[in-house]
């Protein structure tokens, strides 16, 4: 039987490529260029299947290509709002993601850009680095205390109680949140999460509110200038979740107005563009999308998404089917 052809749009760390070749036949990216829409076409065109990324636009312009050869889009991540799900399912394209091998990585990093901003790490790291430290003071670059403060989750989902069993059992922080589908009962209580009856209510009560929501039509630009407004001047706004769930515009007035003190972005709008704006503001905690950047997480995540690929084409159920 000859062996499922399969692009994978990206490099992956390379004990995931050395598998994908060896079970399939594997066209590998060797120079690690994001896929152009022709690109992708190409492959949806001459491969079984597709292997993304967050960095392809897999829309209904780019799936609706002609004949179309590929079965299945094993995405590399758990959020696949650069895919139209609905376009895809259209075409026959079975949609797969790789959930719980990011959630401690992603929970990790909503956590140490919570501490940053109210810390001011990235300030002080930048004084330090520049040469402009002249020494200790009593009130020398004071930030905000964390421990023992409420923190707002936008999103109880695999990742926000991930952090708040973080916040509430290692900075014994009050966790309140808002979730349309929310965990039993059972599991809020041993993650010490009340629950709260709107996103408003979470945003006017806590000190952090951290985003935990995948990108969808009802998320985008959730957090709008309303809601900024409605947040303590003295709160903190951290998105580890994805850049489409903010009104990036809003946040950058809120910010240089000071409705809120800071916010925390592991993700944007637009990426790779930020807002030169937002790289202008002291108060704020800028990363290029790292949430699950950790050698272990990346590789885990590919041996997801080939276990998805192995199981299809097995004639198998995946266990990630998202569509
Ligand atoms: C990934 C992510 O790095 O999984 C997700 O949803 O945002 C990131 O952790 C990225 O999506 C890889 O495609």
């Amino acid at each position: 039987m000859t062996r499922p052809t399969v692009v994978v749009t990206r490099r992956l760390p390379v004990p995931v490529e050395e598998r994908l070749a060896a079970q399939f036949d594997a066209h590998l990216n060797r120079d690690d260029h994001p896929f152009t829409a022709a690109e992708l076409q190409d492959a949806l065109r001459g491969a079984d299947a597709l292997l993304p990324t967050v960095t392809d636009r897999l829309n209904a312009a780019v799936l609706a290509t002609e004949p179309l050869r590929a079965k299945i889009l094993a995405n590399y991540g758990v959020g696949f709002n650069h895919i139209d799900v609905n376009a895809a399912k259209t075409r026959g394209l079975v949609v797969t993601n790789t959930p719980d091998v990011l959630t401690d990585d992603t929970a990790d990093d909503a956590v140490m850009l919570m501490l940053m901003v109210a810390r001011r790490a990235g300030e002080g790291e930048r004084q330090v680095r520049a040469g402009a430290w002249t020494g200790w003071g009593p009130t020398h670059m004071l930030g905000t205390k964390v421990s023992g403060k409420t923190l707002g989750l936008v999103g109880l989902g695999r990742i926000g109680r991930a952090v708040a069993r973080r916040a509430h059992h290692g900075f014994g922080m009050r966790v309140i949140f808002h979730d349309p589908y929310p965990p039993p009962p059972a599991v809020t209580a041993e993650l010490g999460a009340e629950p709260k009856a709107s996103v408003d209510e979470v945003l006017r009560e806590a000190d952090f509110v951290s985003l935990h929501s995948p990108a969808t039509p009802e998320t985008h630009h959730l957090i709008d200038a309303r809601r900024l407004a409605l947040m303590k001047r003295g709160a903190f706004l951290i998105n580890t979740a994805r850049g489409d769930i903010v009104d990036e515009a809003a946040l950058v007035e809120a910010l240089k107005r000071g409705t809120i003190a800071g916010a925390a972005l592991d993700v944007f709008e637009r990426e790779p563009l930020v807002p030169p704006e937002l790289r202008t503001l002291e108060n704020v905690v800028l990363l290029p999308h790292l949430g699950s950047a950790t050698a272990e997480t990346r590789a885990a995540m590919g041996l997801r998404a080939l276990e998805n690929l192995t199981a299809f084409f097995a004639g198998a159920p995946p266990r990630d089917r998202v569509v």
